[in-house]
């Protein structure tokens, strides 16, 4: 049997009890749902370097870079949430997708982005929900071929949204970030019709 549409998920932010990371947790798990094979990874397992084009001359791409974009490659699909900070999308974010945009001798530019889809969310505790951010994250992954689906969330008020389970207390939230991975899993499978509904 084909395989499922592949996934790969993760968080704008470092920090442990994120607010980007419950969200995009409950997004997986309506990906999951659809039938999708997701794997959830977290930034800061794959610490790099602020990036540096006189880094990258002497020593290359550093070993997690190579390992970001090779999670990337394999996947078929982002689904991805970001922090807000000053309105533009978390550095750490920003740093991760510079260094995965750097091809490396007889790679094809943009390998790990082009034909990708993605789905974007944010979380922030302020009212506006990260959303100002979303618009400048949206432009840059266009811009390297990555396909950006118009749905999107972005959660205001985070800090008091989730319950101790990390399900959010409002269930027409819950039910919109669940229905964000399952609509990832549903377009990658026209994308991809060999995968299994
Ligand atoms: C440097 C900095 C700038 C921030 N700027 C914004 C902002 O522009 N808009 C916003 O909604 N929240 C802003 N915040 C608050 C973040 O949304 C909040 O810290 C959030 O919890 C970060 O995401 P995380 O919980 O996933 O780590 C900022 C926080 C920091 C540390």
């Amino acid at each position: 049997m084909s395989p499922a549409p592949r996934i790969l998920a993760f968080a704008g932010s470092l920090r442990r009890d994120s607010l980007n990371k419950k969200l995009v947790r409950i997004a997986v798990e309506g990906a999951r749902a659809a039938g999708g094979e997701v794997t959830l990874i977290d930034l800061k397992e794959l610490p790099l370097p602020v990036y540096d084009g006189d880094l990258e001359a002497a020593e290359g791409l550093p070993a997690n870079a190579k390992k970001l974009k090779e999670l990337m490659k394999s996947h078929q699909g982002f689904l991805i949430s970001s922090p807000e900070y000053n309105s533009m999308p978390s550095g750490a974010l920003k740093n991760a997708l510079d260094w995965a945009s750097r091809a490396e001798p007889g790679e094809a530019p943009l390998a790990c982005f082009k034909g990708k889809v993605c789905v974007l969310m944010s979380a922030s505790p302020g009212a506006l929900g990260g959303m100002r951010a979303l618009p400048v994250l949206r432009n840059m992954l266009l811009n390297i071929h990555v396909i950006v689906l118009p749905d999107q969330l972005g959660l205001m008020k985070a800090n008091e949204a989730f319950d101790e389970t990390g399900r959010l207390k409002d269930p027409k939230q819950q039910a919109t970030a669940e229905a964000l991975g399952a609509r990832l899993v549903d377009v990658l499978r026209k994308f991809h019709p060999e995968s299994p509904s």
